[in-house]
């Protein structure tokens, strides 16, 4: 079999298997390569390219991990099936557009998920037919209480399922009553601004802390005073003396979000304090707490809440899949009407099968059974990609050890922290890599530079060395 057009040419400056894999993707755009097509063995295009195996294999993963190639097995590599036709030129190659401060996953061509995609749960792990089985039922079931509108606070039985949950696992005292269920975080964020907090309120938010919410709570015209984060989590004192007489704050207590840090118990204490002085509100965002892979998991903050000042919001993205897109809230009991009267004006968090689903998958066991294998399960592909970045970067990349949580924080060291955490994340991203550079994730001047990756993905050790090399070259290409 010949494939001219796959010859690494004369004088292109990148790496051998980054050539290769752009020659097939130009060769996909041009209809030189149709969906469908038979794609030769690592071993023959090897041999005729007079390339080494490794070469081959690294180009062939990444248009795998893409979406561009899907391997059957014996039966070989193909172009996927399912490719848009991809029109009549080359693919660009070139820096991309310019990106917003915090870029979006995106669905398209790259694939699902995207390598080093942050907040994704393992996809390949999830109890499929398990889910299919519940999920059936409830549609089959054509009852008249889920064919008709739904409850806007959410489904009852999930509200009990949760409320049930979170008393054992998080130590959260709560009624089914207090637990509404929405359509994903943002969605509680807004619960609680429309019931508890006047329009153009000032608020404490983590500086460095979680973009989509900051950006979010601004659009809707909240102020928000940016709050340093230490490594004991939110520094309170700070808050005091730069927004003292905040409505809110919006805290990542268990595991902050990205820095990974835990909010110590004397903070914790004194947060809970200024709150009830000065009557203000604390949205304690628990948003992976489930995953722990040292010691027990600490108890929310919400348990530790005498005076109800706590809004407590967890959520099934990662636990479950994101495009559930279902999260939860626990409101003080003396303001579950407000509440209510807030959730009828939005008119619920969606598909009643869909919550009966979930409600079920949590009832029967399921959900307990599906936390203790992901926690093994992520324990172990967090550490391939821990091992695999100190195998290929050496002393250039740090690993902050974090007890929990589905992400990476590495900072940088040597020429990539010359080179910056947005430059490097910028060309990672032009290479496929779904990497965020944590500087990004401060609205004052970022303190420290680092790569915020997602590992629940990496099955194993050669995909994870296989990826970091990717990024090592994406580096070294600036
Ligand atoms: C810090 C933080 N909070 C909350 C969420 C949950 O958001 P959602 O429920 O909209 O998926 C995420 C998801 O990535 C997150 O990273």
């Amino acid at each position: 079999m010949d494939h001219p057009y796959l010859k690494p040419g004369p004088g292109d400056g990148a790496p051998l298997y980054f050539q290769l894999y752009r020659r097939y993707r130009d060769a996909i755009a041009t209809g030189k390569l149709g969906a469908g097509d038979r794609v030769p063995s690592v071993r023959s295009l090897a041999s005729e390219l007079n390339l080494a195996r490794g070469t081959v294999e690294l180009a062939y993963q990444m248009l795998t991990s893409e979406g561009y190639f899907i391997a059957r097995g014996a039966a070989g590599t193909f172009v996927s099936p399912h490719l848009e036709p991809l029109g009549g030129s080359a693919l660009p190659t070139a820096a991309p557009a310019p990106q917003p401060p915090v870029h979006r996953d995106s669905f398209a061509a790259a694939g699902v998920p995207r390598p080093f995609q942050l907040g994704m749960p393992a996809l390949d792990a999830f109890p499929r037919k398990t889910w299919a089985r519940l999920a059936g039922k409830s549609l089959r079931a054509m009852d008249p209480a889920s064919m008709s509108y739904p409850e806007p606070a959410g489904f009852m039985p999930l509200r009990h399922a949760i409320a049930t949950y979170l008393g054992i696992s998080r130590g959260i005292a709560c009624t089914a009553q207090q637990v509404f269920v929405t359509s994903g975080y943002r969605a509680a964020l807004d619960l609680v601004c429309r019931t508890l907090i006047e329009p153009g309120a000032e608020g404490w938010f983590e500086d460095p802390g979680y973009p989509y919410a900051r950006h979010f709570l601004t659009s809707i015209g909240m102020r928000l005073a940016p709050i340093p984060v230490d490594e004991e989590g939110l520094d309170v004192n700070a808050g005091v003396r730069r927004a003292p007489s905040a409505r809110f704050a919006v805290v990542t207590p268990t595991h902050q979000s990205p820095m990974g840090t835990t909010l110590s118990l004397p903070r914790r204490l004194a947060l809970l304090e200024w709150a009830s002085q000065q009557q203000s509100w604390i949205v304690e965002d628990d948003y992976d707490s489930e995953f722990r892979y040292h010691g027990r998991p600490l108890p929310a903050l919400k348990s530790l809440d005498r005076d109800d000042r706590v809004l407590y919001t967890g959520t099934f993205s990662k636990v479950l899949f994101p495009g559930l897109r279902l999260a939860y809230l626990v409101v003080p009991e003396a303001h579950i009407d407000r509440f209510a009267a807030a959730a009828d004006l939005l008119g619920g968090p969606g598909s009643v099968p869909v919550q009966t689903t979930v409600a079920e998958f949590m009832e029967q066991g399921h959900f307990a059974r599906h936390l203790r294998k992901m926690r093994a399960l992520y324990a172990e592909r967090r550490r391939f990609l821990v091992d695999a970045l100190a195998q290929v970067f050496g002393e250039e990349l740090y690993v902050q050890p974090q007890a929990g949580g589905i992400q990476t924080l590495a900072y940088l060291g040597g020429a990539a922290a010359r080179q910056g955490d947005v430059r490097i994340s910028d060309a990672a991203r032009t290479q496929g890599l779904a990497v965020h550079a944590l500087s990004r994730w401060y609205a004052d001047k970022p303190l420290r530079l680092g790569l915020l990756m997602g590992f629940t993905n990496i099955a194993d050790t050669a995909t994870a060395i296989a990826l970091s090399q990717r990024l090592k070259a994406a580096i070294d290409s600036l």
